[in-house]
């Protein structure tokens, strides 16, 4: 009896918090209907890259092997959100109502470096899955090569070396 009591004044005293914090925006009583149906134009996510990062150099050679091992990988990682083709209009894009980029349009990615890309792939956002951990950085940078391929960028053939260093790199998770 006295542990529910207890747990009674527990639960009024946090509702009050809720309540008081809650005042500060006058209309917006909490759950009100009209909150959950229109809620403010989210502010769009900017990724924050230090500029170490941006600097960072490719070290997978945009090549037919890489930009073949990238294309693979997207379609299980990234094609669901950004589109079979890179057109921003993945199934879940839709669901989600998030709005992405076209990257089949040459230079969509054109402001963004290599080491950026790279980065962004790594370290995904809120509403997108970080692939560092998941897949191997060589991975993620094949990734980086498929996307520049998407803007209309046609890869050279892979040279047998290129080919090794790929095969030899690919696994190795770090
Ligand atoms: C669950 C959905 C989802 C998946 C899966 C996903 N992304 Fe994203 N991606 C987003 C969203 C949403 C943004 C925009 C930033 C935000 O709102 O979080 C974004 C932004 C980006 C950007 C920046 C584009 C710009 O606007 O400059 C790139 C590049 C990108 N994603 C590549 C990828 C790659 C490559 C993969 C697969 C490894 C991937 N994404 C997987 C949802 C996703």
């Amino acid at each position: 009896m006295k542990r529910h009591s207890m747990f009674l004044i527990l639960m009024t005293v946090l509702a009050a918090g809720q309540l008081a914090s809650k005042q500060a925006p006058k209309h917006a009583s909490p759950k009100s209907p009209a909150a959950t149906a229109a809620p403010p134009a989210a502010a769009p996510f900017v990724f924050k890259i230090s500029s170490q990062d941006k600097a960072k150099k490719n070290p997978v050679p945009f090549t037919d092997a890489s930009v073949a091992g990238g294309k693979k990988l997207y379609a299980t990682e990234c094609a669901l959100c950004h589109g079979a083709n890179g057109d921003g209009k993945g199934s879940l894009a839709s669901v989600l109502k998030v709005k992405l980029l076209d990257m089949t349009k040459p230079g969509a990615l054109a402001n963004r470096t290599d080491g950026e890309l790279f980065a962004i792939i790594s370290q995904g956002s809120p509403t997108m899955p970080k692939e560092e951990g998941r897949l191997s950085t060589t991975q993620r940078w094949e990734i980086v090569d498929f996307l520049h391929s998407l803007g209309g960028k046609t890869p050279p053939k892979a040279t047998e070396r290129e080919k090794l260093q790929l095969e030899r790199t690919i696994v190795i998770n770090h």
